[in-house]
């Protein structure tokens, strides 16, 4: 029986971890799951909600941490996890993605000798501006476990040297939550509530620091919008950071005068598959939604300069067209005139992942029992 720690602290986190908690919990004679919430996010609609709407349990430990500077909050995970580890004496800690509490728990568990599964190692922007770039540099590097989404991944990881014996390829754990919950988020009023139907409006969430903490970028974004708006309703469920800067630029009335875009609260796990999987296309930067809107055969605009999840571009979905006005428009309306790739669903995204890692750490306590 291995006791492991599975951490998570942040909303795109949440996804991840369930399917695990969910099979470990159920062979009880293999594992002793305990779930760790840094409270990296706090909010009801950013944590509660993911809990309330995939079936996590309660955690059995919650840091409280919140926000912080990149340093405050990293600091704050570091200080209280060390306590748990100390007091739960787990066999392994496993983080997943690339937000602040998988670096800063890695590192804790790193200095404490017990191994570390990394859940979606090896993918990387190349751009250390980023900070999840600098947290999964860091995570992989302390990891014993390193689970991978797609090949470049494996092709990442072998660059930097790691050996292969630790290299996994399992799939992606978050398409395994979306494959599971997507009849239930079929159930969700969301459209009817919103007034929009299927396939007539845009999809788009924006959080990055460099999209929304400055307000070029987000301007030359939010043209990009209003010109958008003027084809079909545009659905913005936003971020609190950038609900904040909005207000921070002045910019509130300039959203607010769009007619056809609608800003909503951050909304639950459920109501939001409901929407991509009915949306003409899906606008973000997030990291996740390239994934899932690949899976689901929906197009997605990524306004960024890269993507650590090139996958999503060479079969998926996707497609990478920066912050540049024009780019974004000439984007969106190839996709409205209807000509867009299909894409394909990358291997290994069928829904499995979770029991394939399952299955590397019961064969691990088999080999060494
Ligand atoms: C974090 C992750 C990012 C992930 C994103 C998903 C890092 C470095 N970044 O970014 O990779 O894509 O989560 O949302 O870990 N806030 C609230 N309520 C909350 C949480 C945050 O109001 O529940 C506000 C706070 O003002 C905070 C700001 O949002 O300062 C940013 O939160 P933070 O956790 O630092 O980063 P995210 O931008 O959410």
């Amino acid at each position: 029986m291995i006791r492991i720690l599975n951490v998570v602290g942040a909303r795109p986190n949440f996804m991840k971890v369930a399917p695990i908690q969910r099979l470990m919990a159920v062979d009880s004679n293999n594992f002793d799951p305990i779930l760790i919430h840094t409270g990296q996010h706090y909010d009801e609609r950013m944590s509660q909600f993911f809990f309330n709407d995939l079936g996590l349990p309660e955690p059995d430990v919650f840091l409280g941490v919140g926000s912080g500077s990149h340093a405050e909050q990293t600091a704050r995970i570091m200080i209280e996890f060390e306590k748990v580890c100390l007091q739960y004496k787990p066999d392994l800690v496993l983080v997943v993605g690339d937000v602040n509490s998988t670096a800063a728990c890695s590192l804790v568990a790193g200095k404490l000798w017990i191994p570390v599964a990394h859940v979606e190692a090896g993918l990387r922007s190349f751009d250390r501006k980023m900070p999840e770039e600098l947290n999964r540099l860091v995570t992989d590097a302390l990891s014993d476990f390193l689970f991978v989404t797609e090949s470049s991944g494996e092709e990442n990881l072998r660059r930097e040297g790691i050996d292969d014996s630790k290299i996994y390829m399992v799939g992606n754990c978050m398409i395994d939550s979306l494959a599971g919950f997507l009849e239930k988020a079929e159930q969700s009023a969301i459209m009817q509530q919103l007034g929009i139907r299927d396939g007539e409006f845009v999809l788009v969430t924006l959080h990055r620091p460099s999209n929304v903490d400055e307000p070029e970028p987000f301007q030359r974004i939010f043209s990009a919008l209003a010109e958008i708006q003027k084809h079909l309703p545009v659905i913005f469920p936003i971020h609190p950071r950038t609900r904040k800067n909005i207000a921070g630029f002045g910019l509130e009335n300039d959203v607010k005068n769009l007619k056809n875009l609608h800003l909503t609260e951050p909304l639950g796990y459920l109501d939001f598959i409901k929407l991509q999987r009915h949306c003409k296309f899906v606008l973000t930067d997030s990291g996740g939604l390239q994934e899932e809107s690949t899976w689901m055969g929906i197009p997605c605009l990524t306004v960024r300069e890269n993507t650590e999840r090139p996958v999503t571009v060479t079969l998926g979905t996707n497609e990478i067209v920066g912050t540049d006005s024009a780019k974004i428009i000439d984007a969106a309306n190839r996709i409205l005139s209807g000509n867009w790739k299909k894409g394909e669903i990358p291997p290994l995204w069928d829904g499995h992942a979770a029991e394939r890692i399952v299955k590397i750490f019961k064969n691990k306590i088999k080999d060494e029992g």
